[in-house]
C-alpha cells in the first residue's frame, strides 16, 4: 500500500516538474512588455494584426521575410509556421534575441527562421522581398531611402506607422491597431521609346511620385496625355486615345531600362517594347 503510494507520488511529481518545463522553456530570458531598444521599445504586434499584414504582402514559401526589430520573433515565427516562408528577424537586444530564438525552437521552426542579433542600420536585408516593421515614423523615414531601393515588387508592412509622403497601396486593421502596405514602385521617370505598334513609334514621358505615374505621349508631332497610368512593383500599364479616337491599353513589366508588353486596340493584342532614351 505504501510503496504504491510512493509510486504514485513519484509519478506525479515527474509529471509536475515536466509539466512546469513543458508551460514555458522560455520563461528565464522573457522580456517586459515596453522595456527598452536601441531606437524604439519592446511592444509585440497582435497576432491577428500579424495575419492581415502578411496575408497583404501576400506571403507564400517562395517569400523570404525580414522583420526589423524582431522583439520576441512573432512576426518572423508567424510568416514562417503560417505561410511557409523563410524569414529573418533582427533585434537589438541581445537578450531579446535569445529569447527570440528560444520562441523559434519552440515553435520548432529553426529551420525556417533566423534571428540576428543586430542593428537594423547596420545589418544588411537586402535579400528580403518582404520586410515588416514595427518601429516609429521617424525610423521609418530613415529607412524608406533603402526600402524604395531595395528590387522593385518589394513588399513592405508596417504596424502602426506610416512612410511620411509615400502613400500606402493598402491598410488594414484589427480593433484599434493599423498596419500599413506598400510595394516598391519600379523607377519609370524619364522618356521611353515605344515600338512594335502600328503606327509607328511612339514616345511616351512619364512623371512619378513612388508609386503615382503620369505622362503624355507623342505620336508624328500629336502629343496627348495618358489616361489611368498605373505603376504596381514592376507592373505598368496606361491607356491612350489616338487621333482617330479609338482607346489603346498597354500593360507590361518594367526591368531597369526597358518595359516589355502588349497594346490592346480594340481586342488586337500587338507586343511592344520601350526603351529607356
Ligand atoms: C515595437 S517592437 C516590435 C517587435 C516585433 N517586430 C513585433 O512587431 O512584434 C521593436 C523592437 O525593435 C528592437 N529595436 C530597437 N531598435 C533597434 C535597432 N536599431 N536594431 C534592431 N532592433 C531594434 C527593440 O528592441 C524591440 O524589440
Amino acid at each position: 500500500m505504501i510503496a504504491s503510494r510512493r509510486l504514485m507520488f513519484a509519478v506525479l511529481a515527474g509529471f509536475m516538474t515536466l509539466g512546469s518545463a513543458w508551460a514555458d522553456p522560455c520563461k528565464d530570458l522573457a522580456p517586459t512588455r515596453g522595456q527598452s531598444g536601441k531606437d524604439v521599445i519592446w511592444i509585440p504586434t497582435p497576432e491577428p494584426l500579424i495575419d492581415k499584414m502578411l496575408t497583404a504582402a501576400k506571403v507564400t514559401a517562395q517569400d523570404r521575410v525580414f522583420d526589423l526589430g524582431a522583439g520576441d520573433g512573432i512576426i518572423a515565427i508567424t510568416a514562417a509556421r503560417k505561410f511557409g516562408a523563410q524569414s529573418v528577424g533582427i533585434e537589438f537586444n541581445p537578450k531579446m534575441a535569445d529569447y527570440a530564438r528560444c520562441k523559434v525552437q519552440e515553435a520548432g521552426m529553426t529551420e525556417r527562421v533566423r534571428i540576428i542579433t543586430g542593428d537594423i542600420f547596420v545589418e544588411n536585408f537586402s535579400s528580403a522581398n518582404v520586410v515588416t516593421l514595427y518601429l516609429l515614423p521617424d525610423l521609418n523615414l530613415r529607412l524608406r531611402p533603402t526600402l524604395l531601393k531595395m528590387k522593385p515588387g518589394t513588399r513592405v508592412v508596417s504596424h502602426a506607422f506610416t512612410m511620411g509622403d509615400w502613400e500606402p497601396d493598402e491598410t488594414m486593421s484589427h480593433e484599434y491597431a493599423r498596419g500599413y502596405f506598400w510595394v516598391v514602385p519600379a523607377q519609370v521617370e524619364g522618356d521611353w521609346m515605344f515600338s512594335g505598334m502600328e503606327g509607328g513609334p511612339m514616345r511616351v514621358s512619364l512623371r512619378q511620385t513612388y508609386q503615382n505615374i503620369g505622362g503624355m505621349f507623342t505620336r508624328a508631332s500629336n502629343t496627348q496625355p495618358l489616361v489611368g497610368a498605373r505603376l504596381r512593383g514592376e507592373d505598368i500599364s496606361f491607356q491612350f486615345i489616338t487621333p482617330d479616337k479609338n482607346v489603346h491599353t498597354f500593360t507590361g513589366r518594367v526591368a531597369s531600362d526597358r518595359i516589355t508588353g502588349t497594346i490592346n486596340s480594340a481586342g488586337l493584342q500587338t507586343p511592344v517594347e520601350a526603351k529607356r532614351l
